[in-house]
């Protein structure tokens, strides 16, 4: 997923945004039990206690917002699919959501105590611009969060599944290129980010997840049906190609078996910062 291509951002918003449409609900019985697991250590690590004032960016079927509001924060999310922002009130109609886009936040300056983005930084076609937008809309001394993934050797789910692309399929289909998965997976580039963007005293930390899935062949399905970029991988492969790199999937996927579940390791790599 990582491409020395040209990146057409416009184009890569607009696969990324189709894509979004598409599986809002999917997303939500796939991926649920598993992005909750880092909301607690998020909102942690941006002081979300009674009375903040938080924004989470990126916030699809709303845990992160749900969380918050919880806590007694003044909590409301932004997304750039309807789909997921119609979930998402569905879901929690409580609280506030709204379209936008984390490029171009719909917020005047100042406006928020904290910014948060749950594994919504490595969707994005111009993270920096999404990261000077954080700032815009926080307040002086306000603070910022965001999850992404380990890297696939640690968050073994796209470890596996990427390593079966590379030796059964082709990693270098033609997908409109668009900044590398795991780029923020690193801490370093982390902490050189938020500091470039004007955020001050990064602080970056490893959280420990654990998906559990209920059969050997549901990694591949729910790449397949409940992801974005990684599905639109899998659909430029050949039929030969899928079902070997099915196949290779679910042969390493068994090693992963725990009282009858498989259990993958999916830890998060969490940075924090504040806005001087
Ligand atoms: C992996 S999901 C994360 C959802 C949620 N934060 C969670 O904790 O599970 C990524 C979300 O980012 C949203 N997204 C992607 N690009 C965006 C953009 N440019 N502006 C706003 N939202 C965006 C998608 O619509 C999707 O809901």
């Amino acid at each position: 997923m990582a491409t020395s291509k040209s990146i057409d951002r416009g184009a890569f918003r607009a696969f990324e945004h189709a894509g979004w449409e598409n599986v809002a609900i999917q997303y939500h019985d796939a991926f649920a039990s598993l992005t909750t697991q880092s909301i607690g250590p998020l909102l942690d690590a941006v002081s979300a206690g009674s009375g903040v004032r938080l924004l989470d960016v990126a916030s699809g079927p709303g845990y992160v917002v749900a969380a918050a509001a919880e806590r007694g924060a003044r909590a409301g999310g932004v997304d750039f699919s309807a789909a997921m922002v119609a979930q998402a009130s569905r879901r929690y109609p409580t609280v506030e959501f709204r379209e936008g886009d984390a490029e171009a936040l719909p917020f005047p300056d100042g406006s928020f105590d904290s910014v948060v983005m749950n594994f919504g930084l490595l969707h994005l076609g111009r993270p920096e611009q999404a990261l000077l937008e954080a700032y815009r809309v926080l307040r002086s001394g306000g603070r910022i969060g965001f999850t992404v993934w380990a890297k696939p050797e640690e968050a073994v789910g796209f470890g596996i599944v990427l390593r079966a692309i590379e030796t059964y399929g082709d990693l270098n289909v033609p997908l409109p290129p668009g900044p590398p998965f795991f780029r923020f997976s690193d801490p370093q580039e982390c902490h050189q980010v938020l500091l470039q963007a004007g955020f001050v005293t990064p602080n970056v930390a490893s959280v420990p997840q654990l998906w559990r899935l209920s059969s050997p062949d549901a990694l591949f399905e729910i790449m397949q049906e409940a992801t974005v970029r990684t599905a639109g991988l899998l659909r430029a492969q050949s039929r030969e190609a899928l079902n070997a790199i099915r196949a290779a999937i679910r042969q390493a996927v068994m090693a992963y078996q725990k009282s009858g579940m498989i259990e993958l390791p999916m830890p998060a790599v969490l940075a924090s910062a504040v806005k001087p």
